[in-house]
């Protein structure tokens, strides 16, 4: 019996056919496909995410250790924490005295002396050398610099004047000098952060 014109003959290997057998290869192709996709996204992920972990170096630079030993009575350093200055003064009796006298609840932002350093280290002044007007960096640490009105620390780009706690006394700024995160590891080191 002859074939019909209108059908064609289904051969089994053919690579055109449409046989169970083609079909479940080009799943498989499908699939490894996606799962090679899935891995190169885990694989560009994991270098992401240990970026965004901190680095030693970034953990280091978060706290700042500093000997105080060579700082005299009426001198003051200037240090960096966390690409900042920071300002390390130890504050004459005079100094300390002249804060204390200060009546606090006529400042602009109260605060003690006490209240802004360590208890049995009352002379180590420690704060941000940040002006808290617009971020200048005030006078007053350096050796010779003026010290403004107060005593304390001046900073001339639009005239705030600090006290001899830092305390804000005169021109813009509305806050005391920050005093940042710190603690006496020693009777000479202070870890800043
Ligand atoms: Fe210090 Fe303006 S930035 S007074």
């Amino acid at each position: 019996m002859s074939q019909d014109a209108g059908t064609e003959a289904v051969v089994p290997g053919d690579a055109n056919t449409t046989t169970g057998e083609g079909v479940r290869r080009r799943d498989f192709i499908n699939i490894a496909a996606v799962s090679a996709a899935g891995v190169g996204g885990v694989v560009t992920l994991l270098p992401l995410i240990s970026q965004m972990a901190p680095s030693a170096d970034v953990l280091a630079e978060s706290s700042t250790e500093i000997d105080v030993s060579a700082i005299q009575p009426g001198q003051a350093i200037k240090a960096v924490f966390r690409k900042q200055p920071v300002f390390v003064r130890n504050l004459t009796p005079k100094e300390i005295g002249e804060a204390e006298a200060v009546d606090v609840s006529t400042l602009r932002d109260p605060q003690t002396l006490k209240e802004r350093t360590k208890e049995g280290h009352e002379n180590w002044l420690i704060t941000m050398g940040v002006c808290t007007h617009l971020g200048c960096v005030p006078l007053g640490a350096g050796e010779g610099e003026v010290k403004g009105e107060f005593g304390g620390y001046f900073c001339p780009c639009h005239g705030s004047v600090y006290d001899t706690a830092a305390r804000i006394r005169k021109g813009p700024a509305p806050k005391n000098l920050q005093v940042p995160e710190y603690a006496f590891t020693s009777d000479t080191v202070v870890k800043i952060g």
